[in-house]
């Protein structure tokens, strides 16, 4: 290698970006292939994956996470389809609709939250750990945790699935070092997904709802050190020096994407 710029260079590398329909996995995309990676999207939602495949020059398929059958046989296919699999990004996860106050958290709520953010990432870490050390790849897995893993906000159901993202990430980056795969969490802050939607503008206060976990959010996304919301290519950023020779060195960590809201 020559330049800096050979280290970012993701050219020949094959990346699987779960969950890429919209949203940080759709930025990720778009940063992985302007690095340079062949990039397979997948999601519960086809139709959204292929739109962000077209875009990006790579292909779609339809993965719900959840189904374990179905991750290893997509994982398989990447290769079958690309070539390899160099890279895995476990975006894919909820949380609209499963916060608040424990009183209200029902079992089906808790349930299917910790199978899409939780039992997702296990199934595609096993399904890729298995091609990369079979084929000798120096693979990369970045697992999407969140800021909430350690600062709460969003409630039990989705603070707790997102520390144990994080906790998976080190027990696997441990036991995949010996392999040369490096594994690491990705912790974006508050990031604006509504896309052709403008993120609102932090200069009012907030009014407390006296509802602990709303004002905690809400109080932070005003304070925010960085002034905006993130924006999901910023996610991509971030993710593309994870997957790149520039972290060769890296692994088993909890990267924050926030916009300092963890020094707050
Ligand atoms: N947006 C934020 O502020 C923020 C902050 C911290 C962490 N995160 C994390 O980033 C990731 C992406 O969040 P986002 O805000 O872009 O969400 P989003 O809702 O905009 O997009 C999530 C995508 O995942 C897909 N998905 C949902 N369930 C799935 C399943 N079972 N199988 C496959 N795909 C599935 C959805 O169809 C959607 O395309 C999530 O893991 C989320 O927890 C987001």
């Amino acid at each position: 290698m020559n330049t800096a710029a050979e280290w970012i260079d993701l050219s020949g590398k094959v990346a699987h970006v779960t969950g890429g329909a919209k949203g940080i996995g759709r930025g990720i995309c778009r940063a992985l292939a302007m690095a340079g990676a062949k990039v397979m999207v997948s999601d519960v939602n086809l139709a959204g994956a292929q739109e962000t495949a077209d875009e990006v020059a790579g292909d779609a398929m339809a993965l719900d996470v959840t189904d374990r059958e179905a991750v290893d046989r997509a994982m398989q296919e990447t290769v079958d389809r690309l070539g390899s699999l160099d890279i895995l990004v476990n975006n894919a996860g909820v949380y609209i609709g499963f916060g608040g106050p424990v009183r209200d958290i029902t079992d089906d709520m808790w349930r299917t939250l910790w199978s899409v953010n939780v039992d997702g990432v296990f199934y595609c870490c096993r399904a890729a750990a298995r091609h990369m050390i079979d084929a000798g790849t120096r693979g990369r897995i970045i697992n999407v945790s969140s800021t909430q893993a350690v600062s709460p906000g969003v409630g039990v159901t989705y603070d707790g699935s997102k520390a144990a993202v994080a906790q998976i990430t080190k027990a696997l980056a441990l036991e995949l070092a010996p392999h040369g795969i490096n594994v690491n969490a990705l912790a974006p802050g508050p990031t604006w997904v509504q896309e052709g939607e403008p993120p609102p503008t932090n200069t009012q206060a907030p009014a407390r709802s006296g509802e602990p976990l709303a004002d905690t959010v809400a109080d932070r996304i005003y304070r925010l050190p960085a002034g905006h919301w993130g924006d999901p290519m910023e996610q991509g950023k971030a993710v593309v020096f994870l997957a790149s020779e520039m972290s060769s060195f890296v692994t088993g960590i909890y990267l924050p994407v926030d916009g300092g809201w963890l020094t707050l």
